[in-house]
């Protein structure tokens, strides 16, 4: 047992040996879904899609951190709580006396939701006050969700990946649709697709941005940033990433499915992880990986995020 002066002793090294700055960030959206599970009874679950990817990839052993900003609530501490036992960098949660941002899901199946935030904490988000030298360490920060369709939160994100962009920090985007985008989110869309050197989409992301077909939504989205590299995901069907010089297709492996919750999430963590950690691959690779995740994350209720093993044991 540690007597309370080893504990002092122990964390005064923890203090004076800051834990090193994060490599990858994910920035903006951190939510909890209140969901009904029958009739008049409900449950709560932290999520949030930047939260989940954050998740997804810390889960994969790189220095992650969410860059956000959340409640004094009960709600709000289950998320410091979920945050700290995926292994994210504290520093970048926020702490603000505002209520929390959550999402009502009344119905499953289909899916039915609405968000209740009107003044709420994560629209307090302040960069300013995130740690010293970040920004130097960081070699990609991801954005997207609905973060982006939030004023005042929007400008500061989009403001943020600017300077990022512009200090060498690359930068990841996944629109990923809901409600709220339905209007005035184009100039948003075209921002972020224009400063972010991967865009991720699903095929429905495409035809409910866009209103059209996926083939004419995918050459819109193209056009805002031709150099951008696009990940399309369909699902359990063919994925299709759109790279420098190649266009690749491949089929997610078949898995047992609990639910898809996550799914998204995980495929885009898992390539970024690839990007980052395995950059000798070629892209073959790389979207092979961010499939078996995205399948792996199918394989548990809720927005799992997978194991390097769990997502190896797929890619045999
Ligand atoms: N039914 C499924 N079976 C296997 N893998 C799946 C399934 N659904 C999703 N995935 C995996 O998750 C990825 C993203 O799923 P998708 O539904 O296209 O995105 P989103 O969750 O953003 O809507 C897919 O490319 C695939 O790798
Ligand atoms: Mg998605």
């Amino acid at each position: 047992m540690q007597t309370p002066s080893a504990l002092s002793a122990s964390s005064a090294a923890a203090h004076s040996e800051r834990p090193a700055l994060p490599m990858f960030v994910s920035a903006g959206d951190i939510l909890t879904d209140l969901v009904r599970t029958d009739g008049p009874h409900w449950t709560s679950h932290p999520g949030g899609a930047g939260w989940n990817v954050a998740r997804a990839v810390a889960r994969l052993g790189v220095p992650t951190a969410f860059a956000g900003a959340i409640g004094v609530d009960c709600f709000s501490d289950d998320l410091w709580r979920a945050s700290d036992a995926a292994g994210l960098d504290l520093r970048f949660l926020q702490r603000v006396p505002r209520a929390p941002l959550l999402a009502i899901v009344h119905r499953t199946h289909p899916p039915a939701y609405f968000f209740i935030g009107d003044a709420s904490a994560d629209l307090a988000f302040d960069p300013e006050s995130l740690p010293q030298g970040w920004t130097g360490a960081a070699r990609w920060a991801h954005f997207g969700g609905i973060s982006l369709a939030r004023a005042p939160l929007s400008a500061t994100l989009s403001r943020l990946a600017a300077e990022l962009r512009a200090q060498g920090v690359r930068i990841s985007f996944d629109p990923n649709y809901r409600n709220v985008m339905e209007h005035g989110y184009r100039p948003m869309l075209e921002t972020m697709t224009a400063l972010a050197d991967l865009v991720k989409v699903s095929d429905e992301d495409l035809r409910c941005l866009f209103g059209t077909d996926e083939d004419t939504a995918l050459d819109t989205l193209r056009a805002m940033n031709p150099a951008a590299t696009v990940l399309v995901t369909r699902g359990s069907g063919a994925a299709t990433l759109i790279a420098p010089g190649e266009t690749i297709a491949a089929m997610p492996p078949r898995v047992e499915v609990v639910d898809t919750v996550g799914a998204g999430d995980a495929s885009i963590g898992g390539l970024l992880f690839s990007l980052m950690q395995r950059p000798e691959r070629g892209w073959r690779d790389h979207l092979a990986f961010a499939l078996a995740a995205g399948a792996a994350a199918c394989r548990h209720a809720g927005a799992h995020s997978p194991s390097l093993d769990e997502i190896v044991a797929l890619l045999e």
